[in-house]
């Protein structure tokens, strides 16, 4: 044994195995809460999208979410019991989407882990919204897998994709995702999933200074033009593990100037209330948008928080309730799901619980202390979902 492994970090207190108790009626004006598609919470902020994650497993160690230290062999994950099964997914989604979700995300750790992800697919693209439309149902994933499994997702009902992709540079790919595997492959599968009809495709990049910075401008390259929209993430201070530090950030107010500089930008219009990206458009001659040239994201979570209209549930693996990225703790649908309650009754938990949020965690830590993290113990992203 060495003295690394002698000295891993072990987590003092599991957060997955303690929940919230679930608010009770006094919380709002009266028991039962009766969905009409227009829940709102304690700022009035809509329920709109809710991001399930199927798997707290991921073929990849990204150093900024599942760090090879404390995620390796003897980590342990849910075992299967534990994770909600499709049926209770889709019973818990049907609920949220009467209380007005319209987005679905599957996420996870890597959702294309979990086996017969097809079948959840096609149980939640039946769901329809009290007005009748169907869901915007998506995926995040990190590629791997796309290649071999895009045809049947699109096959399943899946509209639209997410691929996490880090840089084009195939040692700093590697490195990044910390398990030596190829970019190459990642491109094949964005080819097999536009191929497949799953666009128009996001291409989500997590900028950390010092380590991918020099991937924006080829990244930016690449997909300008391509129907593809690249989105630059701000590197978050989430979950505990991953030794966040401002230092670490590149500003997205950076991120643009560097792009500008190469590719003259224009600010777009939001599409989307409560949307998480700033919307740029690469402009034509005459400085305005060029459409044919697509547009770009930046998603400023860090220097320019975006709490005010967030609109995000999450659903944990196990089906816990999680009001915000960053929060320390769930509340247990699950227990609701394998009780006796009927589907009134977790239609008016969800209710409750979303109409005494509060969270706002990222607007509060720019507030609050800019350049550090809280050093709050949160849970992790690959547990909850990006
Ligand atoms: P689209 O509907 O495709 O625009 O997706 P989205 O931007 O709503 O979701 P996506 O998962 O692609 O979000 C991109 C990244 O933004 C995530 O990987 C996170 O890094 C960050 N992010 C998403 N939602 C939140 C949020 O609610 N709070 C914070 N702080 N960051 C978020
Ligand atoms: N900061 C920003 N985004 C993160 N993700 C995971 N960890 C972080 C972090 N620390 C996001 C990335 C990735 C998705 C699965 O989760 O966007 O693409
Ligand atoms: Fe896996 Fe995505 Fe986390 Fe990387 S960011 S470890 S690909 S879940
Ligand atoms: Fe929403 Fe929390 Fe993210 Fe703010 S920090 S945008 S409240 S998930």
């Amino acid at each position: 044994m060495t003295e690394r492994d002698t000295h891993r970090v072990i987590p003092l207190q599991d957060l997955r195995t303690s929940a919230l108790p679930l608010p009770t009626a006094s919380l709002m004006p009266s028991g039962a809460v009766e969905p009409n598609g227009l829940l709102t919470d304690l700022f009035s902020r809509a329920l709109r999208d809710l991001r399930i994650s199927v798997t707290d497993r991921c073929n990849f160690r990204c150093s900024y979410c599942m760090p090879k230290a404390i995620f390796d062999k003897d980590y342990a994950y849910l075992p299967h019991s534990e994770l909600l099964n499709f049926e209770e997914i889709t019973r818990l989604a049907r609920q949220f989407v009467a209380h007005g979700v319209q987005k679905i995300r599957l996420t996870g750790g890597e959702p294309l882990l979990r086996k017969n992800l097809e079948q959840l697919i096609a149980q939640l693209a039946a769901l329809r919204t009290p007005e009748g439309r169907p869901l915007d149902l998506t995926l995040t994933t990190n590629g791997a897998l796309l290649a071999r499994k895009a045809a049947a997702l699109k096959a399943a009902g899946l509209q639209r994709i997410t691929v996490s992709l880090d840089g084009l540079d195939d040692a700093v790919f590697r490195a990044m995702n910390d398990v030596d595997f190829p970019v190459a492959d990642v491109l094949a599968g964005i080819d097999a999933a536009l191929a497949a009809g799953l666009g128009p495709i996001k291409i989500n990049m997590v900028v950390k200074r010092g380590t991918n910075e020099h991937q924006i401008l080829p990244m930016a390259r690449h997909f300008r033009g391509s129907g593809m929209v690249l989105r630059l993430i701000e590197y978050m201070d989430v979950g505990a593990t991953n030794g966040w530090r401002m230092n670490d950030v590149l500003p997205s107010r950076e991120v643009v100037q560097r792009i500008h500089a190469d590719m003259p930008l224009v600010q777009l219009e939001p599409s989307n209330p409560g949307e998480t990206a700033q919307r740029w458009g690469y402009a034509d001659a005459q400085g305005r948008h060029d459409t044919a040239a697509g547009e770009i994201g930046v998603i400023s979570s860090v220097t320019q928080a975006f709490c005010a209209d967030c609109n995000r549930a999450r659903l944990s693996t196990e089906g816990q309730l999680y009001l915000c990225l960053f929060a320390e703790q769930g509340y247990d649908l699950r227990r609701l799901l394998r009780g006796n309650s009927s589907d009134a009754d977790l239609a008016s938990a969800i209710g409750r619980i979303w109409h005494a949020r509060t969270d706002r965690y990222s607007a509060l830590r720019s507030a609050a202390a800019p350049d550090t993290g809280t050093g709050a113990r949160r849970v992790e992203m690959s547990y909850i979902g990006g």
